[in-house]
């Protein structure tokens, strides 16, 4: 099947598709230092591309007459917080779903923030899917059930032409974990501590976490301890000199990338685009769900029917 990722950032949902067997063809972004760090990691091309102009981006991802189109457009002006208009921004989830609707994959898959699902965006983006034909599966994924430490809650809209709406909810269900993982248990020891800083919005959330527990939701900026921290009653630890935050290949690594990823470039740029990410594992479980739909859809339908 050939898959092309839209919005491919520094590649979390690629290399996820990757690791479940389905290789990706081609890729489309639009900032110079995730263009660099993508190509730095993967073979195959990835392209320089305003995707607003969505009738220039149909002419040309055409070429590579994709079966599935996977994509995460860019979430901040649904998931900044206290803002709640759209802006242009969340206009690209609108673009994303005239895309695929005219290059009409046999599926694609969408990620967002959960704000997403009940935007007026996507709403729009809904009414375009099903006009196309595709049957819906929308879904909030908490990655640490599906195989990365850390509780990150995501929508997913997953579409496969002609299929039933839901069709894909009995495999998700069947396959999440029964517990969330944590970062102890997928990276051992490897973080050297067993309880780390992690900046609040405000200070009536805490802000120390054992590794013991699915890690926070890893975003896209990465504070120091400030002066004043002030503690919180549900920090795991107290302040010491030794509590320090994660690094930003530390925070990589809870987003389930893999050591031998490349990253290079300056630090804020990197903690965006760790932060933007899909963890890889939790991008690896939905195509694999993908792709298990598509060996065998009938199976799907009959373990529905005798769960
Ligand atoms: C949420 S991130 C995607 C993360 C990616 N799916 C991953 O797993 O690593 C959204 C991406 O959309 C890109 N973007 C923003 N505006 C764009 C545009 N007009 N055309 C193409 N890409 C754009 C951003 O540069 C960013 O990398």
């Amino acid at each position: 099947m050939r898959v092309v990722d839209l919005f491919s950032g520094c590649g979390g949902l690629s290399l996820g598709f990757q690791d479940a067997g389905l290789p990706v063809t081609a890729a489309y972004d639009y900032w110079e230092a995730a263009v660099k760090t993508y190509e730095s990691n993967f073979s195959h091309p990835i392209h320089f591309f305003d995707l607003s102009k969505t009738s220039a981006a149909c002419d040309h991802i055409a070429q590579w007459n994709p079966d599935i189109i996977i994509g995460g457009p860019p979430c901040q002006d649904f998931s900044h917080a206290g803002k709640r208009t759209e802006g242009k921004q969340a206009n690209l989830t609108l673009s994303f779903a005239k895309i695929v609707c005219n290059l009409r994959p046999e599926t694609f898959v969408m990620e967002n923030v959960q704000r997403t699902k009940n935007s007026r965006n996507f709403g729009s983006a809904r009414r375009l899917f099903k006009k196309a034909g595709y049957g819906l599966t929308e879904v909030v994924l908490d990655a640490s059930f599906c195989g990365a430490p850390q509780k990150r809650k995501r929508f997913f809209c997953i579409g496969t032409l002609n299929a039933e709406d839901g069709f894909l909810e009995p495999l998700i269900n069947c396959n999440l974990a029964g517990k969330a993982m944590t970062p102890r248990e997928y990276l051992g020891d490897e973080l050297g501590v067993a309880n780390y800083y992690r900046h609040p919005r405000n200070y009536n959330r805490r802000a120390v976490f054992s590794i013991d527990e699915p890690a926070p939701t890893v975003r896209g900026v990465n504070r120091p301890v400030p002066k004043g921290y002030p503690g919180h009653p549900g920090d795991t630890a107290k302040l010491t000199r030794s509590l320090r935050p994660l690094t930003t290949l530390e925070r990589a690594r809870l987003q389930t990338f893999p050591k031998i990823f490349k990253w290079s470039g300056p630090k804020t740029e990197l903690e965006q685009m760790i932060g933007n990410a899909v963890p890889v594992k939790l991008a690896e479980f939905v195509a694999r769900t993908v792709l298990a739909y598509h060996s065998q859809p009938e199976a799907s339908v009959l373990e529905t029917a005798s769960v």
